[in-house]
């Protein structure tokens, strides 16, 4: 299944974020696909808020994957694998127990973990429309 939905601007992240998970509602791992700047990290912020994250959320510049609480204390993981040396590094860190944790997942740089993404995975690709704003195209495969 394929839909494109427009991101006018990066304060329409977290109602763009509520739509997506609305219309995916079974789904808990997200693969966001886009180059530096597409608006990976933004999009995720306006997860997390849309899913009662209070903390403040930063891109994991030095982290592979951060942990935030959302208010109902699930646990909510923000993976970013731009850093990620090779795929093994990913098995150090557990990778796949988080992905099958059940637990909500937003993926950056998510190429790196191919082959180890559940297929159940939500994929957006994000990219810079002329206008300013991004389009998001979501595919799933299942
Ligand atoms: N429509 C939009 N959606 C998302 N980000 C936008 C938009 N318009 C401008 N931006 C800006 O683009 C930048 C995107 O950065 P970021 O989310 O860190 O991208 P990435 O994580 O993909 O590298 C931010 O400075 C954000 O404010
Ligand atoms: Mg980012």
């Amino acid at each position: 299944m394929l839909a494109t939905i427009t991101m006018r601007k990066a304060s329409d992240a977290e109602e763009i974020a509520r739509l997506i998970l609305q219309s995916h509602a079974e789904r808990r791992v997200f693969a966001l696909h886009g180059e530096l700047g597409a608006g990976k990290t933004t999009l995720i912020k306006g997860f997390c808020a849309a899913l009662g994250v209070a903390d403040r959320t930063s891109s994991p510049s030095f982290a592979i994957v951060n942990e935030y609480r959302r208010d109902t204390d699930e646990p909510l993981y923000h993976f970013d694998l731009y850093r990620l040396r090779d795929a093994n590094e990913l098995d150090g860190i557990g990778f796949e127990e988080y992905v099958d944790s059940g637990a909500y997942c937003f993926i950056e740089w998510p190429e790196l973990a191919e082959g180890l993404r559940p297929s159940d995975t939500v994929h957006l690709l994000l990219e810079a429309s002329p206008t300013g704003g991004r389009t998001i195209t979501i595919t799933t495969r299942k």
